[in-house]
């Protein structure tokens, strides 16, 4: 028995230091030491031998288990070694290699536009203050002047969201909403929203932003209305900009007016531009730029806010961010705004 024990102790050891991986090391544990192993098997038959040689068998056995045992550990760390080596050699960090680059994100040109207007009026003292998307039919009609029968109402215009209930049609809602939540004056006020209106072309869109402006107190003037956007079209289209107003009719305001901004794309008087006026698609040649609508507070608008001294006003404006977003960037087509496209939004980063 024990010229068995030490048959099988050598050949456990030579298999174990010839072991060429990791799961042949533990094969070779489970064939020699496990609960069937070699070694167990042949211990089962110790009952058939003489007591006396019993406690020799036994320390040699476990002598041989022992050898056995430190073989498997050196081999095993032996391999381990080997292998982390290899590793280490395979998986070495190419510095050489260029990066990768991380793809940043930016915020929308609209977000961006957006913030400049607002940041820009921030300055002369107004506040931010938003009102509803879903806005009530007199609200948005009605309280800012707009009769039953105008043509702004008109179906083909207007999103009805249910009985009396309109997706708002522009911010001047929101000028009602301000008055009427403040109750008193000066309000000082800029609303920049989501609009809506059904019109879907390269100029126009049926959900599009625009940025509201109203200033309330005792001894507001037009002067100042148009001194506010003449700061305000210097600081977004260049210190050179000039403004006009041209008479026009917002039920809301009165008087109303239109304001062109002196093209900046071709050489204007004001301008700075390089391209000639003649063939100046920015203006197509006039010279002015449509930039957003303004006037003086209807009469009508303080009374529907509740405002009883009747030498108050006031000035409005409403501007759409889409089409200055367009004008400074010079963006050819609405519809690439709303596309997520990120050759196009990548260029706003
Ligand atoms: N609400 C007008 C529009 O949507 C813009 C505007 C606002 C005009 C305030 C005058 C005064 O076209």
């Amino acid at each position: 028995m024990l010229e068995k024990l030490d048959a099988i102790g050598a050949q456990a050891l030579k298999e174990v230091e010839a072991a060429s991986s990791l799961e042949i090391v533990e094969q070779a544990r489970i064939a020699y030491l496990g609960k069937k192993g070699a070694l167990s098997e042949v211990l089962k038959g110790l009952g058939a031998t003489d007591p006396s040689e019993r406690p020799r068998i036994g320390a040699a056995a476990n002598e041989w288990k022992r050898k056995i045992e430190e073989a498997l550990e050196a081999r095993k760390s032996g391999l381990e070694s080997l292998e982390l080596e290899k590793r280490l050699r395979e998986e070495r960090i190419d510095i050489s290699l260029p990066s990768r680059q991380p793809h940043k994100g930016a915020l929308h040109p609209i977000t961006q536009v957006t913030r400049r207007i607002v940041q820009t009026f921030a300055r002369l003292g107004f506040d931010v203050t938003t009102g509803p998307e879903v806005e009530t039919e007199f609200l948005n009609f009605e309280a800012v002047n707009i009769p039953k029968d105008h043509p702004a109402r008109d179906m083909q215009d207007t999103f009805f969201a249910g009985p009396g209930v309109v997706l708002r049609t522009h911010t001047s809602p929101v000028q009602m909403r301000a008055m009427r939540e403040m109750g008193k004056w000066p309000v000082r006020i800029l609303c920049p929203g989501a609009v809506y209106r059904c019109d879907d072309d390269a100029t126009h869109s049926p959900m599009f932003h625009q940025v509201e402006g109203l200033w309330v107190d005792h001894g507001v003037k037009m002067s100042h209305l148009k001194g506010t956007l003449e700061f305000f079209a210097r600081e977004l289209f260049g210190s050179g900009s000039q403004i006009r107003l041209r008479p026009s009719y917002f039920p809301f305001v009165e008087p109303g007016a239109e304001v062109d901004v002196s093209c900046f794309n071709c050489s204007t008087q004001a301008g700075s531009g390089v391209v000639a006026r003649d063939s100046c698609r920015v203006c197509k040649g006039t010279g002015w730029i449509e930039i957003l609508g303004a006037g003086m507070v209807h009469p009508r608008l303080f009374e529907m806010a509740g405002f009883k001294d009747k030498s108050l006003t006031g000035f409005a404006f409403g501007m759409g961010v889409e089409r200055i977003a367009m004008l400074l960037h010079r963006i050819p087509d609405l519809r690439l705004m709303y596309q997520g496209d990120v050759r196009f939004l990548s260029q706003f980063s």
